[in-house]
């Protein structure tokens, strides 16, 4: 079968194609909106997003959800311009409010290796939240380094490099509408590019 195309601006040397189209994404995010909601039993949730990569999944999840949803977002240090991660995780951005006895729900776009959600999970337990559970949109199980799961996971991917939908290869591709894998033509080959 010929590999989907997509229409993003690609740079020389690399292409991308469609691992999880639009549709698939939106149908799966609302089905994962109302476990959420059934879980939570309709209480105050509140989405800590981890920018910049979980911005699309949080408002798109966000959206399908009913009853009270507040939003926050948190930053850490992550790969930067290279595909590997550098093992380091920093915190760059913090809440701007307190989750003290608060649902929270953590929202990121991927577990990789996992460093960064366990990360975050000690971080966060630690302001004593009522309920704190992690949502992804993405799940690379054979990368894990650290032991580490969400309790709604959008996809289960295979060990390839993807962006779109929030997620990039040196700040580009954020903008896509699909999740795509990214391929390298001739470049340096990174850990889990292709
Ligand atoms: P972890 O700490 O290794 O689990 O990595 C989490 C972060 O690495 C994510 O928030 C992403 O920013 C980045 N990352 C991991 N895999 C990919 C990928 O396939 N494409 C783009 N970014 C990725």
């Amino acid at each position: 079968m010929p590999k989907k195309k997509t229409t993003a601006a690609t740079m020389p040397g690399e292409s991308t194609r469609i691992l999880l189209s639009r549709s698939r994404v939106q149908t799966r995010i609302a089905t994962l909106a109302r476990e959420i909601n059934r879980d939570f039993r309709d209480e105050p949730v509140h989405l800590v997003g981890v920018l910049k990569g979980a911005i699309f999944f949080l408002a798109d999840l966000a959206r399908h959800m009913s009853g009270e949803v507040s939003l926050d977002f948190i930053s850490v240090s992550s790969y930067g311009k290279e595909t590997q991660s550098s093992g380091q995780v920093r915190l760059t951005k913090d809440l701007d409010t307190s989750i003290e006895g608060r649902n929270v729900l953590l929202v990121e776009d991927i577990l990789d290796t996992g460093l960064t959600v366990s990360y975050l999970l000690r971080v966060l337990e630690q302001r004593r939240p009522k309920r704190l559970r992690v949502a992804v949109l993405l799940d690379k199980t054979e990368r894990r380094k650290v032991p580490v799961s969400a309790d709604y996971v959008g996809f289960r991917i295979p060990n390839e490099f993807v962006v779109g939908y929030g997620l990039d290869y040196a700040e580009r591709y954020r903008n896509l509408a699909d999740v795509c894998v990214l391929s390298l033509h001739g470049k340096a080959k990174k850990e889990g590019a292709v």
